[in-house]
């Protein structure tokens, strides 16, 4: 059982991001008064009440208020709590649940010992947290000793998650330097969010699997039509380029569905949580505020990648 009131008392993988840029990768571990994590160098992070940890060193933030601010972190809970995106959940939950089904034997049964293999999930850009706590309780009957990390590099967000469910190691990061060890993680899962190939390999075990949603060309393009005359087109040859030198594509699945809003309120949370609305202008924005019936449609790509074996990897980059 972890110790403490937080289960990120119990997080076995986590790396000292300061001793981890010098190349010595320490291990950190909870502290003996447990408010924070310490490595053996004495780098301590403490446990913030929210219960979750920065691990952001000064020297790598560009901004000193990087990723999404409380503003758009508040809106985007605000409008995932309304339920249009369950479609999404739903697609990622039965994906992750099917590839750890082939890949593991369900913990509920096992010995504490044998629960060492218990799955380990790492949510890469984990916003809010909608998706990292939906799918840790999507797979927490079947994998009692589940670890579910979620990084992201905006505080407000991180708290957020945090606060969501005790269950969650939040921890502030970019996915940059992911401060948890190579070869620790089963699936990770990035919606929406940048991609970072090499990390994510370093992160996987060989058998695990890395889940993508990304907007399909169609994403909410109703609503980009009333705020642009044209709506550029998103490139998806570009993103599998990206990929390709650390991953190969297993699975591709479109999930496409109309979401019907019947209210004012709810059409401008959408607004309020895309990126469009920090780009419009007043007028194309004061649009909106009269229409109370919008059908917008969801067009999202899961996108499911094996990493590659790094001597393929050496093999494809040698032209063999
Ligand atoms: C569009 S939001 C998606 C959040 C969440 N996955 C969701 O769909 O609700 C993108 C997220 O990526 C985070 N982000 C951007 N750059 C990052 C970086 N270098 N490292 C970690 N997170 C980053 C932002 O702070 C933001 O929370
Ligand atoms: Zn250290």
């Amino acid at each position: 059982m972890a110790p403490g009131p937080h289960s990120i008392l119990g997080a076995k993988h986590l790396l000292c991001p300061l001793c981890e840029t010098s190349n010595t990768a320490e291990v950190l571990h909870p502290s003996t008064d447990q408010r924070s994590l310490v490595c053996a160098q004495n780098h301590t992070f403490d446990i913030a009440k929210q219960g979750y940890v920065n691990l952001l060193p000064v020297q790598q933030k560009k901004s000193l208020t990087p990723g999404d601010n409380k503003e758009m972190v508040l809106a985007r809970k605000k409008f995932l709590g309304l339920g249009y995106y369950q479609p999404l959940v739903d697609a990622l939950a039965e994906n992750c649940t099917q590839h750890l089904s082939a890949t593991h034997v369900q913990t509920a049964h096992l010995s504490t010992s044998q629960a060492e293999a218990a799955p380990v999930i790492l949510d890469a850009g984990c916003g809010e947290g909608y998706y990292t706590d939906n799918l840790h309780n999507a797979l927490a009957p079947q994998y009692p000793d589940l670890t579910t990390y979620g990084f992201d590099i905006a505080k407000p967000a991180v708290i957020e998650a945090a606060k969501r469910n005790k269950s969650l190691n939040c921890f502030v990061s970019t996915i940059k330097a992911i401060p948890i060890a190579s070869q620790s993680c089963d699936l990770i899962i990035s919606v929406f969010s940048p991609m970072q190939p090499s990390e994510f390999q370093r992160l996987l075990k060989p058998s695990g699997t890395l889940m993508v949603l990304c907007a399909g060309k169609n994403h909410l393009h109703q609503l980009k039509s009333l705020l642009y005359d044209n709506t550029s087109e998103y490139d998806e040859d570009k993103f599998l380029a990206q990929m390709d030198s650390h991953f190969t594509l297993s699975k591709r699945i479109a999930i496409q569905q109309t979401m019907a809003m019947h209210n004012n309120h709810d059409i401008l949370s959408l607004l309020a949580m895309t990126p469009h609305f920090w780009r419009t202008s007043p007028e194309a924005k004061k649009q909106l505020d009269c229409i109370q019936q919008l059908a917008v449609d969801i067009d999202v790509q899961l996108l499911q990648f094996a990493p590659k074996h790094p001597a393929a990897q050496d093999a494809n980059n040698r032209g063999t």
